[in-house]
């Protein structure tokens, strides 16, 4: 497994529409797109510094995984996103050091990455994402 960066930083946010905008006209970071990912039950909402992004999430409902969060924990960092070389490899490499990947298989995230999440259990604490480049 080969990182390449820090890919972005995962913040999870009540709403979009009153938070987004320090991100986009305040600190005037380029804006990358704004979808739907069904599977994580989140609108990402991108933006792009040239060196690293910043996903804003939004819940889709209470009982997705970054509802649960919001309701638990209230809004912050969410998860670290590392680019990955090869996702594939990466999951077998961290299986067999016995790392809690949050599946067996990547899924598709926002932009088409191919992504798997690492419990932070294994992560001293931090909701690990790694994700490989469509
Ligand atoms: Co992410």
């Amino acid at each position: 497994m080969k990182i390449l960066g820090i890919e972005h930083i995962g913040l999870a946010v009540d709403s979009l529409d009153t938070d987004a905008p320090f991100w986009k006209h305040v600190l005037k970071i380029s804006h990358k797109g704004t979808e739907a990912v069904e599977d994580q039950g989140v609108t990402t909402d991108i933006y792009d510094t040239g060196r690293g992004k910043v996903e804003l999430l939004e819940a889709l409902g209470e009982n997705t995984a970054v509802g649960k969060f919001l309701k638990n924990r209230g809004p912050g960092i969410h998860h670290v996103c590392f680019e990955v070389d090869d996702i594939n490899n990466a999951i077998n490499e961290l299986k067999e050091s016995n790392i809690r990947v949050l599946s067996d298989n990547p899924t598709t995230g926002a932009e088409g990455y191919k992504v798997v999440f690492i419990h932070p259990k294994s992560t001293g604490g931090v909701l690990v994402e790694l994700a490989e480049k469509p």
